[in-house]
């Protein structure tokens, strides 16, 4: 695959293959999006192809501006807020789509919403601008792996599959977005814990309904086994095992480390480094995860939801997604 750089004639060339319909995944400051043409059925087509994704599971569209994402849903007063507060970045949020709204059914999995983010990176910024169209983007990994935070994780995973990544370095938020519905009341629902805190939402719009994930979850992707590694992953781990590769945060079990995602204890710093994290033990084919414990706050929230499903029986990888 190309590996796409950041001056305007590889920026360019990037968004002549979305417009030839074809696969590019780009930088956000959340994780790698595997970027196709959101307008096209075929292109969204196969980015559920490349990923071996369940296509009821419904994918992200990007957009660059609050006006363009007008032009593909309709926005609620708590919306239109959210979206004042925290647009450009790591926010998406799942509103009804407009009638004769353009983007492929396929996107949305045929459902009457759609899911829709106006990153907060430069060059996805700039590659959407050049694109001259929104692009469906799930993160750039296999379907149940671990999502991509640097462009080398894109070719590791999905060398052979895509036409190329625009490589925009490491991801600096380093966890998804934050996904927020709306009940049938327009009251704002946390669907997916993220980039953005419930805390800074809340302080935002006031009180965020919770969705408790019981698998009957309305957002899609929030199935089980998910963000897996290959190694087995145990959680709140205060010991190491024989044969175990020791994740932790925090001076507390600094002594038995592999990999430290935060000595300071910094939230921020320690969701930047998860996902590589999770990719490096892998790579020094690790049989077994142990993780210290990460407190379930802040961004910790986040952290712990993408550690939950990384440990979770893969039995239930068939049913996931993203
Ligand atoms: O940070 C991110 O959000 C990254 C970057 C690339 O932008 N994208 C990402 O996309 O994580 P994906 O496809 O891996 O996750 C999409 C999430 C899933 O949990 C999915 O179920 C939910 O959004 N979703 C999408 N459309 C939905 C809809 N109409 N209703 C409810 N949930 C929806
Ligand atoms: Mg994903």
């Amino acid at each position: 695959m190309r590996i796409f750089k950041t001056d305007k004639e590889d920026l360019q060339e990037a968004a002549e293959n979305i417009r030839a319909g074809r696969l590019v995944a780009f930088a956000t400051e959340t994780v790698y999006g595997l970027g196709a043409d959101a307008t096209n059925d075929h292109a969204v087509a196969s980015i559920y192809e490349a990923k071996g994704r369940p296509s009821f599971n419904p994918l992200i569209i990007h957009v660059p501006s609050l006006a363009k994402a007008k032009e593909y849903v309709t926005f609620n007063d708590v919306a239109e807020r959210l979206a004042a507060s925290f647009w450009p970045g790591a926010l998406t949020l799942v509103l009804p789509r407009v009638e004769n709204c353009p983007v492929s059914r396929l996107a949305s999995a045929g459902l009457e919403t759609l899911a829709i983010r106006v990153p907060g990176h430069k060059l996805a910024l700039e590659f959407l601008h050049a694109c001259d169209r929104p692009l469906a983007a799930p993160s750039a990994n296999p379907s149940g792996g671990i999502s991509p935070t640097k462009a080398q994780h894109v070719i590791d995973g999905l060398e052979g599959k895509i036409a190329g990544v625009l490589d925009g370095g490491p991801c600096p938020v380093g966890v998804e977005s934050t996904v927020v519905g709306f009940s049938e009341a327009g009251k704002p629902v946390l669907l997916r814990p993220g980039g953005i805190t419930r805390e800074a939402l809340e302080s935002a719009v006031g009180p965020v309904l919770t969705h408790d994930a019981d698998g009957t979850t309305p957002s899609p992707g929030m199935l089980l086994s998910h963000y897996a590694p290959n190694a087995t992953v145990r959680l709140n781990a205060t010991t190491k095992e024989p044969g175990e590769a020791y994740l932790a945060f925090g001076r507390d079990y600094d002594t038995i480390a592999d990999v430290n995602l935060s000595v300071n204890g910094d939230l921020t710093e320690a969701t930047a480094l998860l996902f590589s994290a999770l990719h490096f033990l892998d790579e020094m084919k690790f049989e077994r995860i142990a993780v210290g414990p990460i407190p379930e706050i802040g961004l910790g929230v986040a952290i712990n939801d993408r550690l939950r499903r990384a440990a979770a029986p893969k039995e239930n990888k068939e049913a996931v997604g993203t």
